[in-house]
């Protein structure tokens, strides 16, 4: 019996794995990854020997997770409701799907995590699971056990050797979620959703209002969809991501307060900072104004919702979601070129772009005398186009 688990080196995690020897009599493997929450993940591998873990499993994924999760995402401008760019729910399936690799490795029949009953992520890890091995076991503690109270928590801890960090000890303010797209903060001190958040809740980002009086100019480059350059230098994707979460940060970009609705059917409240992303899907609509066509523009725009959706409610693996991406990957065969960003004050906005594949018609779209186009061919066009409305009218009055 093995059973690999998402181990994040915190508190709740390693109760979690005490929590599944105990209770399965099971070898618990564990799992951490770097996806770049901006913490060190070196200590969870000691902290994992010091409760006697044998199988370690300590990996950078940040390379992997803005490459084949984040900039495919972006390519379809995908938001949430409106405005969440989906930060959590793209870091999940990669998680699961790393999860599952072990899992197969090192002959584990089960995997676990530590997400609540309640939210997102659990069926986000477990659909992942399921849709990447249809046999696996898998074991939500937070389901199952009756640890439901911090002092609960706590005194299992105390009673098996895990070293409890003196801020763990009080009630955590509210629950968080990081990595390199975006950090999360939801529940305990946010839950009344008419109270302001406080700003000791944020940490990525400057206050608007305390960011520079200046604004800071910024190029960035995409060829096919993906962003490869900014201000000239080539980065990596992580590296890139990275880049302009200091640069979004540090002109208080990318604050977002928001309810949104759960898959498993409540509303919640979360405080979002996305830097890096706000910068990154304003720049991306910057480039595909002048190298889409307007039909796939259009089209793409339409089953954006939908993609969002489906990432948001965990079938990232999926058929569906393949055929979605398959549309939206083909849409960025042209989506090359050169935007030009102001950052100021908490607000990103697109003031130029170019392209070597651009679309956009100086000669067409001239007020002075053109040659190409002839004003008179709109007489026709807009009167077929009025031709029904006239003909409603005539019958309907
Ligand atoms: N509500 C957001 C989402 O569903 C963020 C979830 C944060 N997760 C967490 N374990 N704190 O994507
Ligand atoms: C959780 O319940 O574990 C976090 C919130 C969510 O998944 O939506």
């Amino acid at each position: 019996k093995k059973v690999v688990l998402a181990y994040s080196g915190g508190l709740d995690t390693s109760v979690i794995l005490k929590w599944l020897r105990q209770t399965y009599d099971c070898e618990v493997v564990t799992f951490t990854a770097d996806l770049g929450q901006g913490e060190e993940i070196e200590p969870a591998r000691a902290k994992a020997e010091m409760l006697g873990v044998k199988e370690i499993f300590i990996e950078d994924l940040r390379e992997e997770f803005v490459r084949d999760f984040v900039f495919p995402m972006f390519r379809a401008n995908a938001l949430y409701e409106g405005v969440y760019l989906l930060g959590t729910s793209i870091a999940r399936p990669l998680i699961s799907k790393r999860q599952i690799e072990i899992a197969r490795a090192v002959g584990a029949d089960a995997v676990a995590h530590g997400a609540t009953g309640k939210g997102n992520d659990q069926v986000r890890f477990e659909l992942s699971y399921y849709a990447l091995n249809p046999d696996i076991k898998v074991i939500a503690p937070w389901r199952e056990w009756d640890l439901n109270s911090r002092t609960k928590l706590i005194r299992f801890a105390e009673e098996h050797q895990i070293p409890i960090p003196r801020d763990k000890r009080g009630e955590a303010p509210f629950s968080v979620d990081a990595n390199l797209l975006h950090i999360s903060a939801e529940g305990k001190a946010l839950e009344d959703p008419w109270e302001e958040a406080g700003e000791y809740v944020y940490s990525r980002t400057v206050a608007p209002e305390d960011a520079p009086d200046k604004p800071r100019y910024v190029e960035i480059d995409f060829e096919k969809g993906d962003p490869v350059a900014v201000d000239g230098e080539r980065l990596s994707p992580a590296a890139l991501l990275t880049r302009l979460n200091e640069l979004g940060g540090a002109n208080g970009i990318g604050r977002l307060d928001l309810v949104e609705n759960r898959f498993v059917g409540m509303k919640s409240r979360g405080i979002y900072e996305t830097p890096g992303g706000t910068v990154l899907i304003a720049a991306h609509r910057g480039i595909e104004s002048i190298t889409l066509d307007r039909g796939a523009m259009h089209l793409k725009d339409e089953l954006m919702p939908r993609y969002a959706e489906l990432i948001y409610f965990g079938f990232w693996f999926s058929p569906e979601r393949e055929m979605l991406q398959a549309l939206i990957d083909k849409s960025q065969e042209n989506v090359t070129g050169t935007v030009r960003l102001k950052l100021y004050k908490g607000s990103v906005s697109v003031v130029g772009r170019k392209s070597p594949q651009s679309l956009y018609s100086l000669d067409h779209v001239t007020f002075e005398e053109d040659t190409v186009y002839d004003q008179r061919d709109a007489a026709g066009f807009i009167k077929l186009n009025a031709l029904r409305l006239r003909l409603l009218n005539r019958q309907r009055g």
